[in-house]
């Protein structure tokens, strides 16, 4: 068997690609994800797999299994989603729906998790026994590879680098706690951020969009940037500073070679990787930092749903059996 299904089950969009051994994309269908019941999610999904077979070719005997990166707290022995408040999930058996719907072996991981695996197999990883992924998209996450295993930790939860706390008594995340990284630097942070600080008459491109009573999007964000706008530089820089403090601990934790940075927000990179770079090179031990490369993901918004079938290559140490 050479090919497999990637499911990726994301805070705006649920893809379902077929993907051959060697990381390519030979099919896909795109939903959005509807944040109402879990059983239109449920539907959402089985549509989206059925719509991709449909319009694929490929001799179905030749699929190893569907494998599913979703963002938040899994099981990936149980193949049950605990809470992803992105998507809004909650309880979610995944497993049991997809091998049901269609008797093929599941794997599930973590977004990030699966990310990294995919940009560790095919990407900007390859080759390399240290390196993180990191994911800035509707929230933050990273996947962790250290001396060439994945990291999961007891339940496959090791990497959640949006909700590490970078300040005291900050913003309330929906994970219950304060203060969480992906409050100050994901992609809906970045928006909530940009709407208030207009609101407060900041001086801006953007400021008529407010005047109009609209709502400023990331994309709007983006263009300003592009040309010119201060404010919009200024808060794109500012995101990039958080998670430069964040990506110093972390490799300070685990003295990676390389960080990869994936997720919608990336298409904002011009403005926020230097930023990274700068806070990491300014705050990291230079012998530990200096040598680090930080670059942008090779696989780009389809590194999840890529890295979900690179599960299949993994044995149960976490380490790449492929090669
Ligand atoms: C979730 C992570 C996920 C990240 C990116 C966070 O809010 O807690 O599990 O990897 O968003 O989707
Ligand atoms: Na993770
Ligand atoms: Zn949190």
């Amino acid at each position: 068997k050479d090919l497999a299904i990637g499911l990726d089950l994301g805070g705006t969009k649920i893809l379902a690609a077929l993907i051959s051994r060697e990381g390519e994309i030979l099919g896909e269908f795109e939903c959005k994800t509807s944040t109402g019941k879990q059983s239109d999610t449920t539907a959402n999904i089985i549509f989206a797999i059925n719509s991709l077979l449909a319009e694929t070719v490929a001799d179905r005997s030749r699929i190893m299994g569907i494998g599913v990166a979703s963002a938040g707290i899994i099981d990936s022995e149980q193949k049950i989603i605990h809470y992803a408040k992105n998507i809004g999930l909650e309880n979610f058996p995944i497993g049991t729906i997809l091998e049901g719907n269609f008797q093929l072996p599941v794997k599930l991981s973590n977004d990030a998790n699966a990310a990294a695996i995919g940009e560790w197999i095919w990407g900007a990883g390859k080759g390399k026994q240290n390196v993180i992924y990191i994911t800035v998209s509707t929230g933050v996450g990273s996947g962790i590879i250290s001396n060439g295993q994945l990291m999961t930790g007891i339940n496959d939860s090791a990497g959640e680098f949006g909700h590490i706390t970078i300040s005291h008594d900050g913003i309330l995340c929906e994970c219950g706690n304060r203060g969480c990284l992906e409050k100050y630097a994901s992609g809906s942070a970045i928006n909530m951020r940009a709407n208030q600080l207009l609101k407060n008459g900041e001086t801006s491109s953007l400021l008529p969009i407010i005047e109009k009573g609209l709502v400023v999007t990331n994309k709007e964000v983006a263009t300003a940037a592009k040309q010119g706008d201060v404010f919009s530089i200024q808060l794109l820089k500012e995101a990039g500073e958080y998670l430069g403090m964040g990506v110093v601990s972390l490799i300070h934790l685990f003295n990676t070679e390389a960080v990869v940075f994936g997720g919608g927000v990336m298409n904002m990179s011009a403005f926020i990787l230097p930023s990274i770079k700068e806070t990491v090179a300014k705050y990291g031990i230079a012998k530990m930092v200096e040598k680090v490369e930080i670059k942008k993901s090779v696989l780009g918004n389809k590194a999840g749903v890529i890295g979900a079938t690179g599960l299949f290559y993994l044995n149960r140490e976490e380490q790449l059996t492929m090669n």
